[in-house]
């Protein structure tokens, strides 16, 4: 078998509620969408990355000037650290199939599959436990304090409760009675969740009470919605997304477009709208009643000039 032909890949995923009280030790619920990063690897004389549509190839031993190609480097690096030390160069090519820094989780995808496609090159399999290691080193590099929910979904996907947990990262499969109708819509602001994370932190320093009562609040919203999908309640899970956006909002994680967009997608019809993911531009998600309902906020989104997509979370 040729190893060039083999594939990695990593799934991105959208959070249903719950970003960044996550990184606080409180559960998120999240659901992986069925696209994210594909990579497959060849021996080569040293260890490059390109990814596509980006246009960007980094070398792990050549430094780089811009800043962020200097950070994918610095990412690249630490996976390339973590493969066996006896061991040809490898040169990696990805295909990223959602946006990055858009809250889709497109940089945890991204190095799943490029660590997927160097083992499968290598002939080493590596377990989900060590694949979650070597993706939270690469996206310790990005946003420095990583909650993991990203890694996590990009290894498997699904619907899932999330939490960080005291002793390692806990991963639940939430049984929803029935699909969801998603509508992912995108700000085309850019968004840094490394920046938004620092902000909260920056919140949580001044007035540590107050987050922590921000971030409680968030929790309670996460159970409720863990039942709401259980028992089957659109109605409910929507007020309960719809009750996130505006805690978010007080962390001013959203952003006047990303409200509009919320605005928009309410009057369209949905049953619930928020941000999701690191917020400050990026991506909002809502939830429709059904699959006439997803068309109507697509084009809602659309004729604003908002890119716009459904998705279909299988139960
Ligand atoms: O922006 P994304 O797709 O990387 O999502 C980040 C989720 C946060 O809760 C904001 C950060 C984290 O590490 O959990």
């Amino acid at each position: 078998m040729n190893a060039a032909q083999l594939t990695g890949q990593g799934f991105g995923k959208v959070i249903l509620l719950g970003e960044h009280s996550v990184v606080y030790g409180r559960p998120a619920l999240a659901a992986g969408l069925a696209r994210g990063c594909t990579a497959r690897a060849a021996v080569a004389e040293s260890d490059s990355l390109s990814v596509e549509p980006w246009g960007v190839t980094v070398h792990a031993a050549r430094e780089e000037s811009d800043a962020d190609r200097e950070l994918l480097r610095r990412g690249f690096l630490a996976l390339c650290e973590r493969c066996r030390p006896e061991r040809p160069g490898l040169a990696v090519s990805a295909n990223m199939e959602i946006p990055g820094g858009a809250g889709l989780g497109g940089s945890a995808a991204l190095s799943v599959a490029v660590i997927r496609a160097m083992d499968d090159a290598l002939g080493t399999p590596r377990s989900d436990e060590d694949a979650l290691a070597a993706s939270l080193a690469w996206e310790r590099v990005f946003h420095g304090n990583p909650s993991g929910i990203d890694s996590a979904m990009a290894l498997g996907g699904g619907l899932q409760l999330y939490s960080r947990g005291q002793t390692g990262p806990s991963l639940q499969p939430v049984r929803a009675s029935r699909g969801l109708h998603l509508v992912i819509g995108n700000s085309a602001e850019h968004g840094s969740t490394k920046a938004m994370v620092a902000s909260v932190a920056w919140q949580h320093a001044q007035d540590s009470a107050k987050a922590e009562q921000i971030f409680d609040a968030i929790a309670a919203l996460v159970l409720d919605a863990k039942s709401a999908l259980e028992a089957g309640d659109h109605v409910r899970l929507g007020e309960l997304m719809n009750a996130n956006q505006t805690w978010l909002d007080a962390l001013r994680l959203s952003t006047e477009r990303l409200d509009r967009m919320c605005g928009l997608a309410r009057e369209a019809g949905a049953l619930g709208a928020k941000l999701t993911g690191g917020g400050g531009g990026g991506c909002m998600i809502a939830l429709a009643r059904d699959a006439a309902a997803t068309e109507s906020i697509v084009r809602a989104l659309s004729d604003a000039g908002y890119q716009a997509f459904g998705v279909e979370v299988r139960a």
